[in-house]
């Protein structure tokens, strides 16, 4: 994609890389984030995770968030899917803000718009993998039949056709974690958001999962906000956020 690297607006404990040309924000991005922050209360005191962080999100556009283990990664995940709620800051996700939403409507939101993908693959374990990558479908109340279709389509696109019938105890590492993305896509979401989806697998296995990840991520036209440690998976985004511990800034060499 053509267009400047420029600094974003600086952010305390944050530090974000913005090729987007302006030209394309004028639809909207999809993700907005403006001025979040989070804090968690405790007898030991106030700890600070992140304050006044804003950044955006295009459609089909894919940015990975790093930072030290506790710098809140996996709190700002949380934030994006109106899984928690900040304490000042807003989060808008197609112009709507989450956290005006009811939670039910928040939940209905969620599942529509966006796909989850966890380290731990977070599959459940009586149920058939076409079973489990149906769940958000079944969930919204869609049919069971109309739903495994559905579901062995999204199998058959993350190579496990077939595994359809078996169990994530019958399955690998690498091949739950391409059940889970079957299922995060397969309510057919504009923004997959994934924390550290291959920390549980090995170099080979895990490469394949982010080559996986983002040929999917351009097939779908997917915004996409990855959590990773992997700094090639971080350098194959678009955009990388880098998180800093405390509210500290943290500085990190420009990707390519
Ligand atoms: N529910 C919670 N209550 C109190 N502190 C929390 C809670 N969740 C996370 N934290 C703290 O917030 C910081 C950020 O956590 P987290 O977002 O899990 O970091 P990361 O995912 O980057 O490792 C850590 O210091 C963590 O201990
Ligand atoms: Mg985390």
């Amino acid at each position: 994609m053509a267009g400047g690297r420029a600094a974003a607006r600086p952010h305390q404990g944050a530090i974000v890389w913005n090729d987007t040309p302006m030209t394309m924000l004028s639809a909207g991005p999809l993700l907005e984030v403006t001025d979040l922050t989070k804090r968690y209360r405790s007898g030991a005191g106030t700890l600070t995770v992140f304050d006044g962080l804003s950044f955006a999100v295009e459609a089909g556009e894919s940015v990975a968030i790093t930072g030290e283990s506790g710098s809140g990664k996996s709190t700002l995940l949380h934030l994006l899917s109106g899984l928690d709620d900040p304490d000042a800051g807003t989060v808008l996700c197609e112009g709507r803000n989450l956290f005006s939403m009811t939670e039910a409507e928040r939940a209905v939101f969620r599942g529509r718009t966006m796909g989850y993908v966890w380290q731990q693959y977070a599959l459940l374990p009586e149920f058939t993998a076409e079973e489990n990558a149906a769940m958000p479908l079944l969930a919204a109340g869609r049919g069971r039949r109309e739903s495994l279709a559905e579901a062995r389509v999204k199998l058959d696109e993350v190579g496990l056709a077939g595994r359809a019938s078996h169990r994530p105890g019958e399955l690998s590492g690498g091949e739950q974690q391409r059940v889970a993305l079957a299922r995060a896509l397969v309510a057919r979401p504009r923004i997959l958001l994934a924390d550290e989806p291959t920390g549980n697998l090995d170099q080979s296995t895990g490469e394949a999962i982010i080559s996986l990840l983002l040929r999917l991520q351009e097939a779908h036209r997917l915004a996409c906000v990855v959590v990773t440690h992997n700094l090639e998976f971080a350098a194959r985004c678009r955009r990388v956020i880098k998180l800093g511990k405390g509210g500290a800034v943290s500085l990190a060499a420009a990707l390519a």
